[in-house]
């Protein structure tokens, strides 16, 4: 065990769940319970709920479950010893120190203490001599010095082990350099840069700490851009470039688009409040991150094909989001009949900042932007295509919320295409009757299967046999509720048939002959994220602890019979094997 069980006690007396979680939620108390809305995943009423007796959170949106501690891992992306060095610092108390697994917050530390030495370093060469390509370059892009120094953009020239070497010097290992990314090492066991021949853009967080790198080609060589592989610091789909200073911006969005470059032309140009999400499109992590600072969200990725997807995907994101979205669509540019390119960069660069202010402010939000994309799909010059997009349009208005909001659009439709706003109520009226109807009958579908309600949410912990298991499920619970009955609780371990609810039973037993009780936020040591969900959910659901012995009795007579079905099943099986197997044998002879 990494952690002494009396420090793992007395953090968790100190780290009141209601406390911690509303440092990140808006919690109001409604029962017994409070309630807020989920920071796990998007939605606009609350489901998410903290029960400070049990000292353990749940959503019921999307399943996700657990104590204090599984919840700092999720929202801060930690592992178990991290968030327990987190809660502590929090505490005010002390990490006891043992070597074993301690190994991980140090290297997080060190780690990002070599980040920033080393964006330092690249800063550095940046003003020497060798930095003379990178500064052209620069020149070239129309970035100034002052610019760059702000994000603290630097450099590194075509060598082995510029970074290598010099970090070294300062004492840094390369274990340390290979695992924050920077260094790769080669068949022989030695290292070399990772970054070569690059201009350098730290990737900061809102902390200030340097996470990782993303390293544009100077020359043009393949990749144009090399990000930082992940590493116990940088993850891809947690963070956006620009954060750091976005934060801080007074305009009331943020703008969302590719590129690094994009992120420090806007910034140059006045937006502030830019960043990138590098080359993916936007996850729901960011989204989180993003709601600290902002609900509104101008969507602004280039308008090639790839950035027209990720756009797409954006807002499939931000859908059920209390974001406002607006897309900023960059103009296409035709040059010899073809459609090139056009970045926030570029536009900056051709238009100036002025025009991007009303591009912004006069941009669509996102059902015009869907309308309009679609619009271009049809022929509307035809009655057949102009049928064809009023039906498309149709469906999608018809999933919007707002009677106030289906009336616009229809209506804006309606006049796109010269058809009566009444016609087009009525096709929007019908299609959402039919629309509810469906989503009715796939409800009701849903809750007629037991089956499906009763496994986990998680794929990997799905039952086998989901009679036994639902008997497994109750022994824990009975445990949990009514400890005192252990003593007529005579069913091992593997009797169960699910690996993971014998291994909850397990440290039930574990805890309980040690004398404490098996309270389920101090689970958290020793299962998964997903485990610990599922440990949630099965103590949620009901059941009474007046006649618990006799309970108890049941479910155990469940799981032994089940268990005999099963190899009774398993011996009928291998009998048939058996027959089919000699008559092959048979056709051979
Ligand atoms: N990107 C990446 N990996 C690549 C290509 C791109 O991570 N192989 C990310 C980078 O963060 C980059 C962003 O995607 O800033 C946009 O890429 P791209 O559209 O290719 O950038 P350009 O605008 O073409 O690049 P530049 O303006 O620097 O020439
Ligand atoms: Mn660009």
């Amino acid at each position: 065990m990494p952690f002494p069980e009396r420090f793992l006690e007395e953090l968790m007396e100190r780290s009141d769940i209601y406390d911690v979680v509303s440092g990140y939620v808006r919690l109001t108390k409604r029962g017994s319970n409070y309630f807020g809305l989920c920071p796990f995943h998007n939605e606009k009423t609350p489901s998410f709920s903290v029960n400070q007796d049990k000292q353990i959170y749940k959503c019921f949106g999307c399943g996700k479950g657990g104590s204090v501690v599984n919840f700092i891992m999720e929202v801060e992306n930690l592992s178990y010893p991290d968030a327990i060095h987190f809660l502590a610092n929090k505490a005010g108390m002390t990490v006891p120190e043992d070597d074993g697994d301690n190994r991980l917050p140090n290297l997080r530390k060190r780690l990002l203490s070599l980040n920033k030495d080393a964006a330092r370093f690249y800063y550095s060469l940046l003003g020497e001599n060798e930095g003379a390509v990178a500064r052209t370059y620069l020149e070239k892009r129309k970035i100034s010095h002052k610019t760059a120094t702000r994000f603290g953009v630097g450099c590194v020239p075509n060598e082995w082990d510029r970074l290598t070497r010099a970090m070294k010097k300062l004492g840094y290992t390369d274990y340390e350099l290979v695992e924050a990314g920077l260094a790769v090492k080669n068949n022989k066991g030695s290292v070399y840069d990772k970054f070569r021949d690059r201009l350098m853009f730290p990737v900061i967080d809102v902390r200030g700490e340097v996470l990782g790198f993303s390293g544009r080609t100077l020359s043009d060589a393949e990749p144009k851009y090399l990000n930082s592989p992940e590493t116990p610091v940088f993850s891809k789909r947690r963070t956006l470039f620009g954060i750091n200073l976005a934060k801080n911006t007074k305009r009331s969005s943020i703008i969302l688009c590719e590129g690094n470059i994009d992120v420090v032309m806007l910034h140059q140009a006045g937006f502030d409040n830019a960043v990138a999400s590098m080359g993916t499109s936007l996850t729901v992590e960011q989204t989180r991150l993003l709601s600290r600072y902002t609900s509104e969200i101008d969507i602004c990725y280039d308008n090639d094909p790839a950035g027209i997807k990720a756009t797409d995907r954006a807002i499939e994101i931000l859908k059920n989001s209390e974001f406002k979205v607006k897309v900023i669509r960059l103009p296409d540019k035709i040059e010899d009949g073809k459609k090139i390119k056009i970045d926030a960069d570029d536009y900056i660069k051709q238009f100036g900042a002025d025009a991007f202010e009303k591009l912004i402010s006069g941009s669509d939000d996102r059902v015009e932007y869907a309308l309009v994309n679609l619009q271009g799909k049809f022929d509307i010059s035809s009655d057949e295509g102009r049928v064809e997009y009023l039906k498309a349009a149709g469906e999608l208005i018809a999933t919007l919320g707002s009677p106030v909001e289906r009336e616009v659009y229809g209506g804006r439709v309606a006049a796109a295409v010269g058809i009566s706003a009444e016609a087009m109520k009525l096709e929007i009226d019908r299609t959402r009757k039919r629309k509810i109807g469906q989503q009715r009958k796939k409800m009701e579908k849903e809750a007629l299967s037991p089956v499906s309600a009763l496994q986990p949410k998680a794929r990997a912990l799905r039952y086998d046999n989901v009679r036994s298991a639902a008997a497994e499920e109750g022994v824990i619970r009975l445990l949990i509720r009514d400890p005192e009955i252990i003593e007529a609780c005579d069913i091992d371990t593997d009797e169960f048939s699910s690996p993971i609810l014998g291994k909850i039973y397990s440290i039930i037993r574990a805890k309980l002959n040690e004398g404490k009780a098996p309270q389920i936020s101090l689970f958290s040591e020793y299962l998964t994220e997903d485990e610990m969900s599922l440990l949630v959910r099965i103590d949620e659901k009901p059941e009474s602890v007046s006649g618990s012995r006799e309970a108890l009795k049941d479910y155990i007579s469940v799981i032994r019979t089940e268990k005999l079905k099963d190899s009774t099943d398993l011996l009928a099986l291998a009998e048939k094997y058996k027959k089919t197997k000699g008559m092959e044998d048979k056709n051979v002879e």
